[in-house]
């Protein structure tokens, strides 16, 4: 399973993201799923850093995955395992 979260701007950086994401984290291990993953743009320093807090490591990146403003952007893909 994967995860999206995200926080409207002007609420960012108060504590939102971390709260919705512990909360679907307790709910995908509640449900009985092996492992939960995030694909976030590779310069996301925020959401890396939310995913790494709860557990999260890096396990690939797709290098120029999506064309965003006229550039491409790398997606770095992290895992939970959510089971033993
Ligand atoms: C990424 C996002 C979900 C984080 O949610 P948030 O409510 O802003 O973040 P929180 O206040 O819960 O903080 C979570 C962590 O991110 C860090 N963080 C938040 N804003 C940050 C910023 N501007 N720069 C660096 N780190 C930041 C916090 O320090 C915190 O880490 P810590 O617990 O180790 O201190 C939110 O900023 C967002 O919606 N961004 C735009 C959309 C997006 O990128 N979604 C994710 C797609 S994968």
């Amino acid at each position: 399973m994967e995860n999206s979260v995200y926080v409207r701007e002007g609420s960012q950086g108060l504590g939102i993201g971390r709260a919705l994401l512990g909360a679907l984290v307790d709910a995908a291990r509640a449900a009985g799923h092996h492992s939960m993953i995030a694909g976030i743009e590779s310069g996301n320093a925020p959401s890396v850093r939310l995913h790494r807090r709860f557990g999260f490591t890096e396990v690939g990146t797709v290098p120029e995955a999506g064309l965003k403003f006229g550039r491409w952007f790398d997606l770095t893909l992290m895992r939970l395992a959510l089971e033993g």
